[in-house]
């Protein structure tokens, strides 16, 4: 782990084992490249298979469903059951959680484009984003409205740079997903969570934020 800003940088993703022994304190992050993998929509629920249907175009169709699908075949392996047993139930914020298992596993989501990301954390909740960059205007405007007096002031300070932009910008996605809550909900404080930036390529962005106090002892990056 190396220091940046004020955030810690959690690098060096590695293969996967074969075998998942869920710890106390345990936070995996998978990183899945979805142009690499089979999309199974046999393993969906009723729920994914409505949000599949609603796609207009095929691609974003596909990578929901491979997306997904990947996503229950790795939980899968943490409960030792099929990726389409895996009890999924969305929380009245939105947030999907899974349905059982003492201590329990949690789990957040994040896709963009060919890019997703997935946290597992045993027995604490957990939050994670994957951004891509992209030529956004107006991010002056968005992060007034947006983000922290602290992050809007680095920024400034720094002529509006953009990557700076979207490392706060998963940032604050992460924590918010970390309590359930969407990017309009009530902003997450420092109290409540903590984040960090995830070493992902050139232009890829990502951060993940689990309840403050709660700090994983061990952090494992698998990338297949
Ligand atoms: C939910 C939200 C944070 C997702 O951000 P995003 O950058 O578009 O998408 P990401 O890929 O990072 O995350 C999406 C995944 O996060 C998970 N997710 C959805 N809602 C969530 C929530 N409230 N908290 C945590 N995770 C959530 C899902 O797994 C979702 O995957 P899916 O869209 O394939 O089902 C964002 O769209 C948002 O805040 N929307 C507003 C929703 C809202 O306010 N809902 C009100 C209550 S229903």
């Amino acid at each position: 782990m190396a220091a940046t800003r004020d955030k810690t940088i959690i690098s060096d993703w590695r293969a996967p084992p074969n075998e998942f022994p869920a710890k106390t304190s345990q936070l995996d992050i998978w990183l899945l490249n979805l142009d690499d993998i089979p999309c199974q929509s046999d393993c969906l629920d009723a729920t994914e298979i409505t949000r599949l249907n609603k796609f207009k175009f095929d691609l974003g169709r596909q990578r929901y469903c491979t997306a997904h699908s990947a996503m229950r075949a790795i939980l899968g392996r943490y409960l030792d059951c099929r990726a389409g047993d895996v009890p999924i139930l969305i929380d009245p914020g939105g947030k999907p959680r899974i349905n059982h298992k003492t201590p329990p596993l949690h789990f957040n989501l994040s896709h963009t484009e060919n890019t997703a990301l997935l946290a597992i954390n045993t027995g604490h909740e957990v939050g994670v984003d994957v951004e891509l960059f992209r030529d956004m205007p107006n991010i002056d405007r968005i992060a007034k409205r947006t983000f922290r007096d602290n992050e809007i002031t680095q920024l400034e300070q720094s002529g509006w740079d953009k990557n700076l932009f979207f490392e706060f910008w998963t940032h604050m996605e992460a924590r918010q997903k970390c309590l359930g809550r969407g990017v309009f909900g009530d902003a997450a404080s420092d109290n409540e969570v903590e984040t960090h930036s995830l070493a992902l390529k050139k232009n890829q962005f990502g951060a993940v934020a689990w309840a403050a106090g709660n700090a994983p002892t061990l952090i494992n990056l698998y990338q297949d």
